[in-house]
């Protein structure tokens, strides 16, 4: 089956009240282990690649790796996401390489760092949705700003100044009536990478009331977290007993995202569990035999770490045995879908 609009995966999740995980890729593992996962869970699939992953892997890599992965799993409907893209220009050079879904993350500027001016958000915004949906393509906004910083793409603010940067929801009711955009990432007090919360979170960090409040104003709009990993205990511990350095932390628990998903929310984004697992699984191996040399011997056991991950978050999002259940379309057939 081809690349599936994201569309239509967010339409089957928000008909049948459940949510999707956006798992990020980097390489050929992290894709078998999203594709084994989703095949053993019957789970539709969304893989999203930020622009550093597109610059890691090369554009042709990994076009030909997703090809793969439709051709060998006919019967799951795979959407291919372009994460945080930081300019139409990105946007659309990710439609260019066969991504059926795109995210323009106007909430910044360009640099992928600073607040950017609403203004900005909606002309940006706007420009990708104009473009994508004349070739059927799927768009994400995102309107607040997340807190992270570790990774390159958040506003660095501090816990304090991210609570001023929560998403207002009665400007969200107005952004998605200006731009048009199918799914909307909003800020609820989350960030990117392992470092979210000092405490396990609760309603005055992570503020589901803000999801709540949007999707009272906004039904029909699909809602997005992102930095939506749960940061495991155990996962932190096993980097821990073999060698790692993990302060302190905790994540956004997984009952917090199902809340999320009664209200609305049918993607969430996750990268950081798959990283903390794949690590720490090669930790073991290169912990337990130090004189291992062949690369599949440490792949191998990363990749089934992420697997378990994958699984987990089907399953406790409710995607999990829909794969059989949606009617796959192409693009090219979903631009009429727009039109109207
Ligand atoms: O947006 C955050 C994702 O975890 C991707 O991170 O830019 O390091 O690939 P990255
Ligand atoms: P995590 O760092 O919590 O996995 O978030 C990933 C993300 O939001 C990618 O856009
Ligand atoms: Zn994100």
């Amino acid at each position: 089956m081809p690349l599936v609009p994201m569309r239509i995966l967010l339409d089957h999740a928000a008909e049948n009240n459940y949510g999707l995980a956006a798992f990020n890729v980097n390489n050929m593992e992290q894709i078998q282990a999203i594709m084994a996962a989703a095949e053993k869970t019957e789970s539709p699939v969304i893989v999203q690649a930020s622009r550093g992953a597109r610059e890691y892997t090369n554009d042709a890599y990994l076009r030909h790796l997703m090809l793969a992965a439709a051709e060998l799993y006919p019967q799951i409907p795979i959407a291919m996401h372009q994460d945080h893209g930081n300019s139409p220009e990105t946007c659309l050079s990710a439609i260019k390489q066969n991504f059926t879904s795109v995210m323009m993350d106007g909430s910044l500027l360009e640099d992928g760092k600073t607040p950017a001016p609403y203004k900005h958000n909606v002309r940006v915004t706007k420009k990708v949705v104009k473009a994508a949906h004349a070739k059927g393509v799927t768009v994400e906004g995102e309107l607040g700003t997340l807190g992270g910083i570790e990774d390159g793409h958040g506003a660095g603010l501090s816990a304090e100044e991210a609570r001023k940067h929560l998403t207002d929801p009665a400007q969200a009711e107005q952004f998605v009536a200006d731009t048009g955009v199918d799914a909307l990432a909003v800020a609820i007090g989350t960030s990117h990478g392992a470092y979210k919360f000092t405490h396990r979170p609760t309603g005055d960090v992570l503020v589901m009331t803000v999801i709540e409040e949007i999707h009272r104003r906004l039904p029909n709009t699909h809602l997005v977290m992102h930095g939506s990993s749960s940061v495991p205990q155990e996962l932190l511990e096993i980097i821990r007993q073999y060698g790692g350095q993990m302060k302190e932390t905790y994540g956004v628990p997984v009952e917090e995202i199902q809340r999320g998903i009664q209200h609305g929310v049918r993607k969430i984004n996750v990268d950081t569990d798959n990283r903390l697992a794949m690590t720490g699984a090669v930790r073991k191996v290169f912990f337990e035999s130090p004189g291992e040399f062949d690369p599949r011997k440490w792949l191998g056991p990363s990749r089934s770490a992420m697997q378990k991950v994958c699984e987990e978050r089907m399953i406790a999002f409710g995607q999990a045995g829909n794969a059989g259940k949606i009617t796959p379309i192409t693009c090219r057939q979903m631009r009429v879908f727009y039109k109207k």
